[in-house]
């Protein structure tokens, strides 16, 4: 590969600290970075080369999945870091930048790439991307690359006015959405398991699923983001993005080995059967809370309305329950079954579904009802879990669970982050959002959030350290179904 920098702008953040410079450092240990592979971090502050080689080193020591041992390897990886001052919105530091990325190109020879990461806040997206174009910084003899972080809009038409201005500058084929959900190896592996087992692959349907159930609970609340999360709440933090694409992932059905472009075209297909919702449907479809005071693993918490920061009276959603419908030929009648919530009982991302159990007459959940269940355990353990109903021989006439269990030990296992960083250098954008699925998934959800701005679903409280209001609950008992494992 030719030589690639590696332009991080707010790489003095908590994101490039906590993620990014660990992610880099263990492709570097898996030989996966090539030897002329360079990064330019960009800040505000002054900071010398040194003190930021040594900020990464502290990054490392602290995040990195593996332990830091061997000195020399660090400081091989570290050699490759510079820093540049910049402020986003002065035209003179990218004709500065432009002359420090030239220079290292000179000397690496070739056709250089440069891949640009957007680690900053969505306020500065355009202005960046506006004067990477502006000053010439996009220019690359090689390809040029555009990583971008979340949010993507704050609502459907901000996330098209804020496409629009990226595309002035880089090419949708160029423009590389971190979703950071599609880097865990788990969702990497969904449609490997459904597509190359024929077992999974036949069952994959409305024939055998009774319904699919998408969970990604946090213990955490706020912390200390609260004027961030007031105003985007569980809705746009987590359920348009991540939650979407999970379901996107779970539901395609691709033919064998798609191409990048085919996986993104088959999940839009998805997106387009969804079932839109209008706003007088969302109360019946959708499950508003926000958490007050209570426990969680032993310790005592306070409620929302509580958290520093928070304004009295803030009717901010951080619990999300939907109930969703593919319109296809596959997944008709099936309910998806998605919730998001912000200090809930554990911190769990799976993925629950249901088969049909063909000889039961009533579908309603009872003392001795057993379902028979695929899980998926995303994060933070990753794992999978096939139960089955089987007799139980000490108890004549019942029956129990039988559980076929996998599950990995997360050191061995690649960060989200560097399996996407990886596939952006080699130009793999199969696990990065297309503006196609972005845009429908903002189509989807718009309607819930006027809703909510109108105030015209309720808000309920649910208690931290619970799995969400009741009315969560309510929403499958109305189909007769029920959340499963919630101990
Ligand atoms: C982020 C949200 O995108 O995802 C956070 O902004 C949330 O609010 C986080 O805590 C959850 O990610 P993970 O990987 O810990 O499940």
């Amino acid at each position: 590969m030719e030589a690639t920098t590696f332009v991080l702008f707010g790489a003095t953040g908590d994101l490039a600290r906590r993620k990014i410079y660990p992610a880099l450092y263990n492709l570097f240990l898996d030989h996966k970075l090539n030897h002329s592979f360079s990064v330019i971090g960009l800040g505000r502050r002054e900071v010398a080369d040194e003190a930021f080689q040594a900020m990464v080193e502290r990054s490392i020591r602290d995040f990195s999945r593996r332990e830091v041992k061997d000195s020399a390897s660090v400081r091989s990886f570290l050699k490759s870091f510079r820093y540049n001052v910049l402020d986003v919105g002065h035209t003179e530091d990218y004709k500065k930048l432009l002359q420090r990325v030239e220079q290292q190109e000179k000397r690496a020879g070739g056709s250089p790439n440069r891949m640009f990461y957007l680690s900053v806040g969505p306020e500065f997206f355009e202005t960046i991307a506006f004067n990477i174009k502006q000053s010439g910084l996009g220019n690359a003899k090689g390809w040029k690359r555009l990583v971008i972080e979340k949010p993507f809009g704050h609502d459907l038409l901000s996330a098209q006015e804020l496409n629009q201005k990226l595309s002035e500058a880089f090419t949708e084929e160029e423009i590389y959405r971190i979703d950071h959900y599609l880097g865990k190896p788990m969702v990497q592996e969904l449609d490997v398991f459904q597509q190359s087992n024929p077992v999974l692959h036949a069952l994959w349907n409305n024939r055998y699923i009774s319904n699919v159930q998408i969970t990604a609970a946090e213990t955490v609340g706020v912390e200390e983001r609260a004027g961030y999360y007031d105003h985007v709440g569980a809705l746009r933090d987590m359920f348009q993005n991540h939650m979407l694409q999970l379901l996107m992932m779970l539901a395609i059905r691709l033919p064998k080995d798609s191409s990048p472009d085919e996986v993104r075209f088959k999940k839009k297909e998805v997106m387009e059967a969804l079932e839109s919702l209008d706003e007088g449907d969302v109360q019946f479809n959708v499950v508003r809370g926000q958490y007050t005071a209570g426990t969680i693993q032993g310790k005592p918490v306070q409620g929302y309305l509580s958290e520093p920061g928070i304004p009295a009276g803030s009717t901010n959603d951080t619990f999300i329950a939907a109930r969703l419908q593919i319109d296809d030929p596959f997944w008709k009648d099936v309910p998806f079954y998605i919730r998001t919530g912000k200090r809930m009982k554990e911190k769990s991302t799976r993925i629950v579904i249901e088969f049909k159990e063909p000889l039961k007459q009533s579908s309603s959940a009872g003392e001795n009802d057993i379902p028979n269940l695929l899980v998926f355990e995303i994060s933070p353990n990753e794992g999978l879990t096939l139960q089955l109903k089987a007799r139980d021989p000490q108890h004549k006439g019942k029956f129990k669970a039988m559980h076929i269990d996998f599950h990995t030990s997360s050191i061995e296992v690649p960060e989200a982050y560097e399996n996407l960083i990886h596939d952006a250098l080699h130009g793999d954008p199969s696990f990065f959002a297309h503006w196609n699925e972005v845009e429908l998934s903002w189509k989807w959800v718009q309607p819930i959030l006027n809703a909510f701005d109108k105030n015209t679903v309720p808000l309920h409280t649910y208690a931290a350290g619970s799995f969400g209001p009741a009315e969560s609950d309510q929403l499958l008992a109305k189909k007769g179904h029920h959340w499963w494992l919630d101990t």
